[in-house]
């Protein structure tokens, strides 16, 4: 069966744009059967964003789960990055490679990887965002966790958005104990933005 974490989704093609609009800036996204969220940007990816464009986001930037390029094109757009965005399904790696082109964004990439598989052990960043593959399984998402903390420079930061339904609770508690701090940058519907930063050694 398809679902949207689909190394290789099967459904039939049907590219279609949509926009997005944040603070007065405008996005333009080609979607597609069998990747996340392809009717709108869903609604916890944008409550983060709100929240990320009020942070200070510098360095290398890395987009855990991009889907069709949400995250990686917009924090391009307000800040000057290098982004890496990375997805299991090859899909939603195409069109994020198409909406960079649309959005006429620079140094910014997307690769095809299941969780941090193609990311080389000593490539580091200074910010790493997700709103992780619930659907996927916990497995999934608390290797993403482990991951990004290993993969974050000493100073860097993780951000993610979870509802309170699929985790939150248990995830500020994995992330607490980890990254010795967890902060909820804002809260709506039961999702929580949270930001964790790991501290210098
Ligand atoms: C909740 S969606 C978020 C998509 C996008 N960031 C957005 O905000 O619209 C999670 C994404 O993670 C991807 N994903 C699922 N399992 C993955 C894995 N093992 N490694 C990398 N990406 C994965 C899915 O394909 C999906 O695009």
């Amino acid at each position: 069966m398809e679902h949207y974490y689909s190394k290789e989704p099967t459904s039939k093609s049907d590219e279609k744009e949509i926009k997005y609009e944040l603070n007065e800036k405008t996005f333009r996204f080609l979607v597609d059967n069998g990747v996340f969220s392809k009717e709108r940007v869903d609604f916890a990816s944008d409550l983060m964003l709100k929240a990320l464009v009020t942070e200070e986001i510098s360095g290398n930037v890395l987009d855990v789960g991009c889907g069709y390029g949400v995250f990686g094109i917009v924090l391009s757009s307000f800040f000057d990055i290098n982004c890496k965005m990375i997805d299991i399904n090859s899909r939603a790696i195409g069109l994020s490679e198409k909406n960079i082109k649309l959005n006429n964004c620079k140094k910014i990439k997307a690769v095809q990887s299941d969780s941090f598989e193609n990311i080389k052990d000593d490539e580091l960043f200074d910010v790493i965002v997700t709103n992780p593959p619930i659907r996927a399984g916990k497995k999934v998402i608390y290797d993403i966790y482990s991951q990004s903390y290993k993969h974050l420079k000493s100073g860097g930061c993780l951000y993610l958005v979870i509802n309170n339904k699929h985790g939150a609770p248990s995830t500020k508690e994995f992330l607490t104990e980890m990254f010795g701090n967890c902060e909820i940058l804002d809260k709506k519907a039961g999702f929580h933005v949270i930001k964790c930063v790991r501290e210098r050694i």
